[in-house]
């Protein structure tokens, strides 16, 4: 299981690179973060993956992020805002070389699709989907499942995590990727009694050396 960062934040990125594999932006998260150039971030990830989103006329914009940034994947979504399929163009893209992770997926059957046009990545917006109720846990199982089966290299990045609950479920799932925000990291590591315990031994180290 590999863990990316869900983040734009080049110094989120240094503090957690021991531990990641790569990145995920979208529109939302540089508009959160206050990103205003995506080039930087990615810079200092390569070789790692970073995914960025194309927006508006998805095929220039893949076209431009892909030949001018060598660890860029391209965020294509499914659907595209007018409910029309994007499964021709995700082909074409990935036929060209272009990595994409095809985005804002919220059940199996859309994973299917994805994954047959050619997608490298396929991500599944876990949180979005507990948010209404859905059965994100099955979901993951079934998605990894159908994907471990199938002669593909797509892989699965359980996205829109919001608890470390959430991260716990994907990976029991067997997700083979977890995009996780900063927040949620901090949390991974923070433990009370780890960090008491560090400290007695701290303040007990202190006492024998004197
Ligand atoms: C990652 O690729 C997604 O863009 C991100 O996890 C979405 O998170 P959200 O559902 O909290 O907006």
């Amino acid at each position: 299981m590999k863990i990316f960062l869900d983040s734009s934040k080049i110094e989120e990125a240094k503090r957690w690179m021991p531990a990641i594999e790569g990145a995920t932006t979208n529109p939302s998260i540089l508009l959160k973060e206050g990103t205003t150039s995506i080039y930087e971030f990615c810079k200092m990830l390569e070789p790692k993956p970073v995914s960025i989103e194309a927006c508006g006329d998805f095929a220039t914009e893949a076209r431009i992020y892909h030949s001018q940034i060598p660890n860029a994947v391209i965020k294509v979504p499914l659907l595209n805002t007018e409910g029309g399929n994007n499964l021709i163009l995700i082909k074409q893209l990935s036929e060209e070389g272009i990595k994409i992770n095809c985005t804002a997926l919220m059940s199996l059957s859309q994973v299917i699709l994805a994954a047959k046009a050619g997608a490298r990545y396929v991500s599944l917006f876990a949180g979005r989907v507990d948010d209404e109720g859905g059965d994100y846990h099955r979901m993951i199982s079934d998605c990894v499942d159908f994907l471990d089966n199938e002669d593909t290299e797509t892989e699965l990045i359980v996205g829109s995590i919001r608890t470390v609950g959430n991260v716990l479920d994907a990976v029991r799932a067997g997700a083979h990727i977890v995009t996780i925000p900063p927040n949620i990291l901090g949390r991974m590591l923070m433990h009370r009694f780890s960090l008491e315990t560090v400290r007695q031994f701290e303040a007990d180290n202190a006492k024998l050396s004197k």
